[in-house]
C-alpha cells in the first residue's frame, strides 16, 4: 500500500510560520555544565540516563510525563483545591471534564497511569487470560503480568520496521487478532490494550478506520477494548490530517468519536492532559467500575481523590479541557516535527513517520557495529548527554526486560533512544541545540562502544540498571 507523505507544517500553513499559541510569563533558568561536569555525573549515574540528577542536566528530554508546563489558569485552578478528604468539589469538575471530553460514564481517580493501569487489569484480568495489545507499554505490560495474564502483540507488522512509512503504524492486526481468538478462544481473553499512540513503536497513531473495525470485531465475539488514552489526543491530531473525512473537524471531536468504539480508558494524564501528576481510569460499565471504584481506596486513596490533592484535580480539569485545543495540537505536535524534519534532512536515522509526543533514535541504524546485547540505544543516551547535556532515555534491549519464562534478554526489534518532547516548555532554539549534539554523536558514531550491564533490578530494570562502558581497543 502507498501513503502519501506526511505533511510538514509549512505545506499545512503555506509559506506562512506557526507560532505557539502562548507567551511566557515565568521563566526556570537552565544551564550547561561542562564536560568534564558531565562525565563524572554519567558515571557516577552507571551510564543509565534516570540516574542522573537534573542539576546537571540542560535539556530534559528523559520524558514528556509529568514535565509539561501548565497555564495561568491552571495555576491559578490550584488556589482553587478543595482539600476534603471526600467529596471534593475539583473530584466534580474532573468528572465532568473527563465525561465531557472523552465520552466514558464513569470516572475513578488515581495519582498517575500506573495506578489506573494496576485497578483495570486486577479487575478485568484473571489468571491465565490473554490480553491482546497494539504492541506493550513497560508499565501497562507488568500490571497486567501480576494480575496473571499474558499479553500478546497484536499491532501491524509496519510497526516494528522504523523506516517502513505506513501513516497508522499503531494499528491492531486484526488478523493477528482473530487468529489469537480462534486458538485462545474469546473467552479466554481479558480485553484488547489499546494504545494511541503508541510509545513504544514511536509514538505511532491508530487509525479510526481501525478502531472501527476493531469495535466490529470485538462485538462479534463480546470483547471488551480498553483504551490507553495518555497520548489520545496527539492521536487526534494525526487523524485529522492524514484520513479522509477529518480534516475539518476539531480534535475534540475526533476524540469524542475515537473513544466512543472502546469501553473504557486508562490515562496518564501527565502527559496530555498538562499536568505534573495525576491520572484516571473511565469505565462504561458500572460492575467494572464498582470493582475499581472498591479497590481505588486500596491502593491509591479515597475514590473522590485517588491519591490526587484537591488542586491537583482542578488543575487536570483545566488541563483536560486546553490540552483538547486545535491550536495547543498543532503547536505541540509541530515542534515535534520540526526536530524530525532537522534530523531527517541530515541524514541522522530516526523513526519515520515522526511520531505525536517525541524523536526515536534508530540505535540499530545509528551504531550498526554494537551488538544489542551491548545495548546501543542506552551507549546513544549515554553519549547524547556527554556531548550536551541533552537527556533522552533507552527505549530497546533494556526496556523491554527479560522474557518471564525463559529468563533471555527480550531482544525487542526496535532498538530506539527516545528525545521525548515536554509539552509548553522549550523554543525552537532549544530544538536546535538538541538536533546539533544529536549530529554531533552521529559524525562520531564509529568511534563509540557499547556497555555492559552490571546491576540489573527485578522490575522495570531500565529505571535503576547500572552500566560501565566496553572498554576501548
Ligand atoms: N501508558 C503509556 C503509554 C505511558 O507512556 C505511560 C508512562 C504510562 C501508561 C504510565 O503512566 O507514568 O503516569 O504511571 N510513560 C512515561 C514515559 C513514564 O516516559 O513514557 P504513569
Amino acid at each position: 500500500m502507498n501513503h502519501p507523505a506526511p505533511k510538514t507544517i509549512g505545506q499545512q500553513y503555506g509559506r506562512r510560520s506557526w507560532a505557539e499559541p502562548w507567551k511566557i510569563k515565568m521563566v526556570e533558568p537552565i544551564e550547561m555544565v561542562s564536560h568534564d561536569v558531565r562525565e563524572k555525573a554519567m558515571a557516577a549515574a552507571g551510564y543509565n540516563t534516570f540516574l542522573l540528577r537534573s542539576d546537571d542536566v540542560y535539556i530534559d528530554l528523559l520524558t514528556d510525563s509529568g514535565t509539561s508546563a501548565m497555564s495561568d489558569r491552571q495555576w491559578a485552578g490550584l488556589m482553587l483545591g478543595d482539600e476534603s478528604y471526600a467529596g471534593s468539589r475539583n473530584f466534580y469538575h474532573l468528572e465532568d471534564a473527563v465525561q465531557s471530553y472523552y465520552g466514558y460514564q464513569y470516572v475513578v481517580p488515581t495519582h498517575q497511569g500506573r495506578g489506573a493501569e494496576h485497578l483495570i487489569s486486577k479487575a478485568v484480568i484473571r489468571p491465565g487470560m490473554v490480553v491482546p495489545g497494539n504492541m506493550y507499554f513497560t508499565t501497562t505490560r507488568l500490571h497486567q503480568e501480576l494480575a496473571g495474564g499474558r499479553f500478546v502483540d497484536v499491532i501491524i507488522d509496519e510497526a516494528h520496521d522504523p523506516a517502513d512509512p505506513h501513516l497508522f503504524k499503531g494499528n491492531v492486526d486484526l488478523d493477528k487478532l482473530q487468529a489469537l481468538i480462534d486458538d485462545v478462544g474469546a473467552e479466554q481473553i481479558a480485553y484488547i490494550s489499546l494504545a494511541g499512540t503508541v510509545n513504544m513503536a514511536g509514538g505511532q497513531p491508530v487509525s479510526m478506520a481501525n478502531v472501527k473495525a476493531l469495535r466490529a470485531l470485538c462485538d462479534r465475539y463480546g470483547i471488551r477494548i480498553y483504551l490507553d488514552a495518555t497520548r489520545m489526543v496527539e492521536n487526534c491530531y494525526f487523524i485529522q490530517q492524514h484520513e479522509d473525512g477529518y480534516a475539518d473537524k476539531p480534535i475534540a471531536a475526533i476524540l469524542k468519536e475515537f473513544c466512543s468504539y472502546t469501553d473504557g480508558a486508562w490515562m496518564s494524564a501527565k502527559k496530555d492532559n498538562l499536568v505534573n501528576i495525576g491520572g484516571w481510569l473511565a469505565v462504561n460499565d458500572e460492575e467494572v467500575f464498582d470493582l475499581a471504584r472498591n479497590m481505588v481506596v486500596v491502593y491509591e486513596g479515597l475514590h473522590t481523590y485517588g491519591g490526587m490533592a484537591g488542586r491537583d484535580m482542578e488543575a487536570l480539569a483545566i488541563g483536560i479541557e486546553e490540552s483538547v485545543q486545535d491550536d495547543h495540537v498543532c503547536s505541540r505536535v509541530g515542534q515535534v516535527l520540526y526536530l524530525g524534519d532537522l534530523l531527517t534532512e541530515w541524514g541522522v536515522p530516526i523513526v519515520t513517520p515522526i511520531g505525536g509526543h517525541a524523536i526515536f533514535l534508530d540505535a540499530k541504524r545509528f551504531y550498526p557495529h554494537i551488538p544489542q546485547d551491548q545495548f546501543p540505544a542506552q551507549t546513544l543516551a549515554a553519549e547524547l548527554y556527554l556531548d550536551a547535556g541533552v537527556r533522552g532515555m533507552e527505549r530497546g534491549n533494556v526496556s523491554a526486560g527479560r522474557d518471564p519464562e525463559t529468563g533471555d534478554h527480550r531482544y525487542p526489534a526496535l532498538e530506539l533512544t527516545r528525545l521525548a518532547i515536554p509539552r509548553r516548555v522549550y523554543t525552537q532554539a532549544h530544538m536546535d541545540v538538541v538536533a546539533e549534539s544529536v549530529k554531533a554523536v552521529y559524525d562520531k558514531r564509529l568511534q563509540t562502544k557499547g556497555l555492559r550491564m552490571v546491576y540489573e533490578p527485578q522490575y522495570l530494570r531500565f529505571f535503576q540498571a547500572r552500566f560501565e562502558p566496553l572498554e576501548l581497543d
